[in-house]
């Protein structure tokens, strides 16, 4: 039998009204899928992601999030196994809305799911998932999801219509696409981060919890994680990267800090 899901202190009834939220730790998810995408470079088993996502717990991550792909270029079925057996963090399962995924994730009963668009010839996740154009294929997901006691998010840009769409569907969580603010530079970049801040406003405002993740790196990261509606941001490439250089423990605590200071600063100023 599965174990149960695990839970977060928030979902046990502490208070989320926004003078408490702000001066929260926002909670780090550590994504570990490009630890896999290495070991996969060679076949075997190294180096091993749930070696990885223990290191990432104890280096200050509140979470470990995996993405089970369909061609599973790099998170593997056995991963998703092991991480659900032998980790004591929250998991969240990122997948895709197929029948395939839904049944490995009620299966695993992993402590979130994260719902993202998925498409074979893409590098990366590109973009959000289209709440708002697929809400009917969508509802079937988000409620066997939820009814497993899953707690779903949906992976989507910052835009009232997908934020509108997502509380719509049931889902208690939205995570917004940080990867165009991080992709772009000067005015552009400082555009998409008002849309990530008014979505974020926006959002808390019609009951959602709000995440956020993608290319974020420690240059990116400060004003995202100053956004006191942001309850959790998802990261792995780059810490996985800056862990070549500095071993994933320092790279993890690194981020763990900028995150910290950041929020500190915040509400401490008010
Ligand atoms: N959040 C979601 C929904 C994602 O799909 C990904 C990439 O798998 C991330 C966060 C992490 O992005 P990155 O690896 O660029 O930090």
């Amino acid at each position: 039998m599965a174990k149960p899901p695990k839970r977060l202190p928030e979902d046990r009834g502490l208070n989320l009204s926004p003078p408490n939220l702000k001066s929260m730790r926002q909670r780090l998810g550590v994504n570990i899928d490009h630890v896999a995408t290495i070991r996969n470079a060679r076949g075997g088993g190294f180096p091993d992601p749930v070696r990885a996502a223990k290191l990432a717990a104890q280096a200050g991550a509140d979470g470990i999030t995996a993405h089970l792909r369909e061609d599973r270029r790099h998170i593997s079925d056995d991963d998703i196994e092991r991480l659900s057996r032998e980790i004591d963090l929250p998991l969240n399962l990122e997948m895709a809305a197929t029948d395939e995924m839904l049944q490995i994730a009620l299966k695993h009963r992993p402590h979130a799911a994260c719902i993202v668009p998925e498409k074979r010839e893409e590098r990366t996740t590109e973009g959000g998932i289209d709440a708002a154009g697929q809400q009917e294929r969508l509802a079937p997901f988000v409620k066997a999801l939820g009814d497993a006691g899953i707690r779903v998010s949906l992976f989507i840009e910052s835009d009232s219509k997908q934020l509108e769409a997502a509380a719509r569907l049931g889902a208690p969580v939205v995570e917004l696409h940080t990867g165009a603010y991080c992709d772009s530079t000067g005015a552009q970049r400082d555009e998409h981060l008002r849309s990530i801040e008014s979505a974020a406003r926006f959002g808390a405002s019609i009951g959602l919890e709000i995440h956020a993740g993608h290319g974020l790196t420690y240059e990116t990261v400060a004003a995202i994680a100053a956004i006191p509606q942001i309850r959790e941001l998802n990261i792995g490439h780059f810490l996985v990267g800056e862990a070549i250089f500095v071993g994933l423990d320092a790279s993890v605590r690194q981020m763990r800090v900028l995150m910290d200071e950041t929020r500190l600063a915040r509400s401490a100023s008010g």
